[in-house]
């Protein structure tokens, strides 16, 4: 798929202030610093769309890009940053457990996941939630760059028996990206053609 427009649309903390186009809508969600704002970056091929840091905790409200006029992608704040309180905690946790319950357009969830690391109870947490609330997702291993392509298939195969573990019948559909490298964003931008045309 070709990135003919990206632009910003809103940014707010609350879902009954989305959007209220009905658009099929694909959103990112994940760790604090995984790479979710980078990654909307290197897949619309622009570098200051969405706001990056070194940083954790970077990204703060729920906002809305929408493509090409006609589907919207959307940058959510991460969870897991140890240094909040536990009162913004809770408060990010309401707004983001409201988008997801709440957002009829939501096509699919892209669940970041630091290659790197060995599978977080976090991450497996946030997926079993998903799962209940039969929300549908894809994952996104994301900084495949910093590890050599020998490990990267070890870590995908050891999240794989993870999941399994954890009563997953099998591995979600999943893609290995890099944003510094632009790795995996034609299969991303390709994935989301074929279910917009579904
Ligand atoms: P929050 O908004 O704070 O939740 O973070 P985020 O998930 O949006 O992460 P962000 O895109 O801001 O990136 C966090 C850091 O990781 C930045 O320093 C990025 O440059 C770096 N980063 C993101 N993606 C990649 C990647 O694919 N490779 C490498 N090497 N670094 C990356
Ligand atoms: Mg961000």
């Amino acid at each position: 798929m070709k990135i003919n427009t990206a632009e910003f649309i809103i940014s707010n903390s609350d879902v009954s202030k989305c959007p209220k186009e009905l658009l099929p809508e694909y959103a990112f969600i994940g760790r604090s610093n995984v790479g979710k704002s980078s990654l909307i970056n290197m897949i619309t091929g622009r570098n200051s769309l969405a706001k990056t840091s070194g940083k954790p905790g970077k990204t703060q409200l729920i906002n809305h890009f929408k493509i090409n006029s006609n589907w919207f992608l959307v940058d959510l704040p991460g969870y897991g940053y140890a240094r909040v309180s536990k009162k913004t905690k809770a408060t990010f946790q309401k707004f983001i457990t409201n988008y997801f319950e709440k957002r009829e357009q939501l096509t699919c969830a892209f669940v970041l996941i630091d290659i790197r690391h060995e599978a977080q109870k976090i991450d497996l947490e946030f997926i079993n939630y998903l799962g209940e609330n039969e929300i549908p997702f894809c994952i996104i291993f994301t900084k495949a760059d910093k590890i050599s392509p020998r490990k990267i298939e070890e870590h995908v195969n050891a999240y794989s028996a993870k999941l399994l573990e954890n009563n997953w019948e099998a591995m979600p559909q999943h893609f290995v990206t890099s944003s510094t490298k632009n790795i995996g964003r034609d299969e991303v931008l390709d994935y989301i053609a074929a279910v917009n045309q579904s």
